[in-house]
């Protein structure tokens, strides 16, 4: 556990912690691999970032999409085992440093931070609106913040269904937080936190994913 870390947050890095290896495959086959490309070609379109923050980066499954944008980034998550995967893959990056940190209350100075990027984890958080804080406080004025997080909403009943059955079979039960966020549920979260919004569409056919970008004001 690191500094100040709860016994909640120790439950969840157990969660996520328990397949280093299979990761990656387990994401692709529970969602699927063409929402990963679209995912990919939209984060493909983003400008320059500057310096940025990755929270909940997991084995680093965008962050070498992300990685180009930047001028140098910090790649965080809670879990030691897929830090390890990450590391392994952008240990000897020059613009990638990989390092622990728990999403809701970082280590990074206030204000200090040009970017930050989120795959994934915001729909798996106990409280976004902690995390949405969080990307506010160390974000520096006019900063940029870049959401992208599987969805079932707007997918039909049937897709929802096999989606379900295909995380039960990988992954077990679902982690005990976990939210379906649409593109106008995220964009007024992150109003009601100090952005504004530039970007919010769903990504996606079959299995789907919300896509915010905005600026802190
Ligand atoms: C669904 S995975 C997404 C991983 C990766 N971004 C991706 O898209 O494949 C959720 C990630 O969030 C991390 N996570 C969950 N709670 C966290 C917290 N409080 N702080 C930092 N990371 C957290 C998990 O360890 C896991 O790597």
């Amino acid at each position: 556990m690191i500094e100040g870390e709860k016994l909640s947050d120790n439950i969840i890095e157990k969660y996520w912690s328990r397949f280093p290896d299979t990761y990656d495959k387990k994401m692709e086959y529970v969602v699927g691999k063409y929402l990963r490309d679209e995912i990919i070609q939209e984060l493909n379109r983003l400008p320059e970032l500057g310096e940025l923050v990755e929270l909940g980066c997991g084995t680093g499954t965008f962050t070498d999409t992300i990685v180009p944008k930047t001028k140098n980034m910090f790649a965080t998550d809670l879990s030691d085992s897929l830090l390890a995967v990450a590391r392994t893959r952008f240990g000897d990056h020059p613009k990638v440093t990989i390092q622990k940190e728990n999403c809701m209350a970082t280590s990074f100075s206030s204000e200090a931070i040009d970017s930050v990027f989120m795959a994934n984890l915001i729909h798996v958080i106990e409280s976004p609106s902690t995390l949405l804080e969080e990307c506010h406080r160390i974000l520096r004025k006019g900063g940029t913040l870049v959401i992208v997080t599987f969805t079932d909403k707007d997918m039909i009943l049937w897709e929802k269904i096999k989606m379900g059955v295909r995380f039960v079979k990988s992954w077990g039960k679902p982690p005990a937080h976990t939210h379906s966020f649409s593109p106008d549920d995220l964009a007024s979260m992150m109003i009601d936190a100090g952005f504004t919004v530039e970007t919010s569409k769903v990504l996606g056919s079959k299995t789907k994913a919300a896509y915010i970008v905005g600026q802190k004001t």
